[in-house]
């Protein structure tokens, strides 16, 4: 087992947490909880994990004498809602719960910003704790504190910064996803390796056969380097003031855009982030920034991992869709283009005011 520290220094309260990454972790639950000195607790779990992952847990907070509700939500980026949100506070609200008793949060990115918000928001704030049984939440969603549901007018509008008392990446669970899935997180783990690390790079790139093989070390290392290297931009950088959080952002401007466009659902978010990488990094050559080298060696290792770097032709997206999209986006101020772009592997820079013919080019460009 490893332990990253994720510090959140603060007066009066420390806000630090500790992720901790490795297997057979579930079971430790109970006493994790117990030494925070919680004595009750609401657990919120993915359906599809209810009969397995979530029941360990379960027994292992009653093992640690830990009263608690087990909540199922049924799977699926739909449960992001104010409905479900809603069901949530209600049931908190029968069981009279209050701010002595610990949210945790069992499943995936889904389940963690729904739980996490319920969390955040019931009797003005409950302290939550992230079980992620997803690559994605165990690299990515489970980590910094950003918690949130959709609503019809767009993903993550309303939500919270919360931060958990701790996050448990139990990697024995990653074993029943689905292969998809699993491949879909791995484009947030290239990512690291791209915006901050070019060592890492270059080990995924060694060990691409043994982390689709699911090898325990291998999947272990990967999620143990994606995850400190989360937190680090997290501490710098909890509400992304600084621009450093941004950094996360790369591949998404275009990612999320393939996704909207095509209809959430058709692309998983990892594949849309994929295609968003390959194309940033195009954009980024035909800038001058980065060698046609860097985009052969990134599509690469993507491609290696099953990861996909164009859409597919059966989407037929249009460009003028996909430009106006990346014009809303957030990262976008006043409707000026504005991309997380890589100079060499393991560095990036945000880049304001990007000549929209070249964004149609990098669509393009093979
Ligand atoms: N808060 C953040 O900082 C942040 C960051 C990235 C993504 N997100 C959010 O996370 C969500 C995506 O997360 P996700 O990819 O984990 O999706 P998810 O939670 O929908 O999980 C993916 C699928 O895997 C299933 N599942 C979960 N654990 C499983 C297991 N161990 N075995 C078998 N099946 C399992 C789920 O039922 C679901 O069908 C999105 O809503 C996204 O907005 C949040
Ligand atoms: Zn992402």
């Amino acid at each position: 087992m490893t332990s990253i520290r994720l510090h959140l220094p603060g007066d009066p309260t420390d806000r630090s947490y500790d992720i901790v990454c490795g297997n057979g972790l579930l079971a430790g639950v109970g006493d994790l909880l117990g030494r925070s000195g919680a004595r009750r607790a609401f657990v919120v779990v993915d359906a599809a994990v209810a009969g397995t992952h979530a029941a360990v847990v379960a027994e292992a907070l009653t093992k640690a004498g830990i009263e608690h509700t087990v909540f199922p939500v049924p799977s699926g980026e739909a449960s992001k809602s104010l409905d479900m949100v809603g069901r949530l506070w209600d049931e908190m609200a029968r069981l009279a719960l209050d701010r002595t008793t610990h949210v945790v949060a069992v499943g995936g990115g889904v389940i963690g910003d729904l739980a996490g918000f319920a969390a955040a928001s019931f009797a003005r704030g409950l302290p939550v704790w992230q079980v992620a049984t997803t690559l994605v939440a165990q690299v990515d969603s489970a980590i910094g504190g950003k918690t949130g549901i959709n609503l019809a007018g767009g993903k993550n509008l309303v939500g919270a910064f919360w931060q958990p008392r701790g996050v448990v990446a139990d990697i024995d669970t990653l074993a029943t996803l689905p292969t998809r899935e699993f491949t879909s997180g791995l484009a947030e783990v290239v990512k690291y390796g791209m915006i901050l690390d070019a060592e890492f790079f270059g080990w995924l790139e060694a060990h691409v056969e043994g982390i689709l093989a699911r090898e325990p070390a291998d999947v272990a290392h990967a999620v143990h380097r994606s995850a400190a290297l989360k937190a680090e931009v997290v501490e710098r950088d909890e509400r992304e003031t600084s621009g450093l959080r941004a950094a996360l952002n790369y591949g998404h401007t275009f990612g999320h855009a393939y996704e909207t466009a095509a209809g959430y659902g058709s692309l998983l978010h990892g594949e849309a982030v994929a295609i968003g990488m390959a194309r940033a990094a195009r954009l980024a050559r035909l800038l001058g920034r980065v060698s046609p080298e860097l985009v052969g060696r990134q599509d690469s290792l993507l491609l290696r991992l099953g990861l996909p770097t164009s859409p597919p032709e059966t989407a037929g997206l249009a460009d003028d869709q996909l430009l106006a999209i990346m014009a809303r986006d957030k990262k976008s101020l006043g409707g000026r283009l504005r991309f997380v772009l890589p100079d060499r592997v393991g560095h990036v820079d945000l880049v304001d005011g990007i000549d929209p013919d070249l964004v149609r080019q990098a669509l393009h460009s093979v």
